[in-house]
């Protein structure tokens, strides 16, 4: 019988050396590790005001043909979404999440022999695709105000480049790139250079009136777009359908086509893409979440700015807090966490110091600032 050790020399050594994704800590977990009288779960940028109300009903009545497969195309959900964006039809591949997406350009796009360019913290969804793929990553850090330097990015440019993957906000720092600076970025880009631009939070960001509309990017009419340019949106965040997993790029068509071709067949399931649609045609719920959302925000980074707690000012579903180091930054995690407050130490992420913490309802955010007051004077 073959021995452990025999047994993962058949994985390959780039699998072996694989970190893997770390979730964020369940509600179950801490129950049971801390035993804590009451639960905020606040580290995975979740939305804590739910979906909206038509979802259950969308979903009931997709699971009485569930044991079909679904829609190899999602046609509706596209169709729906074509209409919503302006865009064509054929522009548009839906995915189980974004994440999954990010694989799927990986393995569509990129080889070994390429590389796509990053900064130093941004959604480790991307570092893990790429080297599972193993695509080189180049990491450009951070300026030290946590936003992108993109003069560097452009710098770093060269011809084994194939993309440069933006996350716009920016997880976990919660900054945005500019339109001046996407404007400038592209200005840089050799056409042959795929933009990915990964647009998670965009709901929450675009109030923002620096933020970009990236939409024309794409339109097939702008000549003077960037022809590569694939923007990743999510339904897991706004619309609160994280568990549903539907993610979405919008690109030129010809680079859409390719994607199908290479994805999971019926990656959303038929359930999820119910869900999606209904999420899709209830404005009010999704207005309702994005000024909550706004508003959570405003009064956290208010509260911190009042307790001297250094924090970046974010344009997402989530506020990065800054500890001195790495050692106080787990000590503060930890100590929130024994009072039932769960939220994300950014060692991960490649920011030691950095915790980030999603916004959440009325009754979290009180529970998180009381915690916070105790929690961050001690530390
Ligand atoms: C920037 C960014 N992109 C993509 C994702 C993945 O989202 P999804 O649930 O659509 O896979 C996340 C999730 O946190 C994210 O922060």
């Amino acid at each position: 019988m073959s021995t452990e050790r025999d047994m993962l020399e058949i994985i390959p050594t780039h699998i072996r050396a694989l970190k893997g994704y770390v979730p964020g800590k369940t509600i179950d977990e801490v129950v049971l590790t801390y035993k804590p009288s009451r639960i905020s779960k606040l580290a995975s940028n979740e939305n804590r005001w739910g979906f909206a109300p038509g979802v259950p009903k969308a979903v009931g009545k997709a699971m009485q043909v569930a044991n079909n497969y679904p829609s190899a195309l999602a046609n509706n959900l596209r169709a729906k979404l074509a209409a919503k964006l302006s865009c064509e039809q054929e522009q548009l591949v839906i995915g189980a999440g974004s994440e999954s997406l990010l694989g799927l350009f990986c393995r569509t796009f990129f080889g070994p022999e390429d590389e796509i360019i990053t900064v130093s913290a941004t959604f480790v969804g991307l570092n893990i695709q790429a080297h599972i793929h193993q695509i080189p990553v180049v990491q450009i850090p951070l300026k030290s105000d946590y936003r992108f330097d993109i003069g560097a990015i452009a710098a770093s440019i060269n011809e084994r480049t194939r993309a440069v993957y933006i996350a716009n906000p920016n997880n976990p720092t919660g900054t945005i790139i500019t339109k001046e600076e996407l404007g400038m970025l592209m200005r840089y880009l050799p056409e042959e250079v795929i933009l990915i631009l990964d647009e998670a939070y965009f709901e929450f960001a675009r109030e923002n009136p620096l933020y970009p509309d990236s939409l024309p990017i794409v339109n097939q009419k702008n000549t003077a777009a960037h022809p590569n340019t694939l923007i990743l949106r999510t339904f897991s965040k706004a619309y609160g359908l994280a568990s549903f997993r539907v993610g979405y790029a919008l690109g030129p068509a010809q680079l859409i086509k390719t994607l199908w071709k290479t994805k999971n067949t019926f990656e959303p399931s038929g359930i999820s893409e119910a869900a999606a649609i209904s999420a899709l045609e209830d404005d009010h719920f999704l207005t309702k979440s994005i000024l909550q959302t706004r508003k959570a925000r405003q009064d956290l980074e208010a509260f911190l700015a009042h307790h001297d707690i250094p924090h970046v000012p974010s344009s997402a579903n989530f506020v990065m807090l800054l500890a001195p180091d790495e050692t106080q930054a787990l000590h503060i995690t930890e100590s929130l966490l024994r009072l039932g407050i769960i939220v994300r130490q950014l060692s991960p992420f490649g920011i030691p110091n950095g915790i980030r913490i999603t916004v959440g309802l009325e009754e979290e955010m009180e529970h998180l600032k009381q915690a916070l007051k105790s929690s961050w004077s001690t530390s």
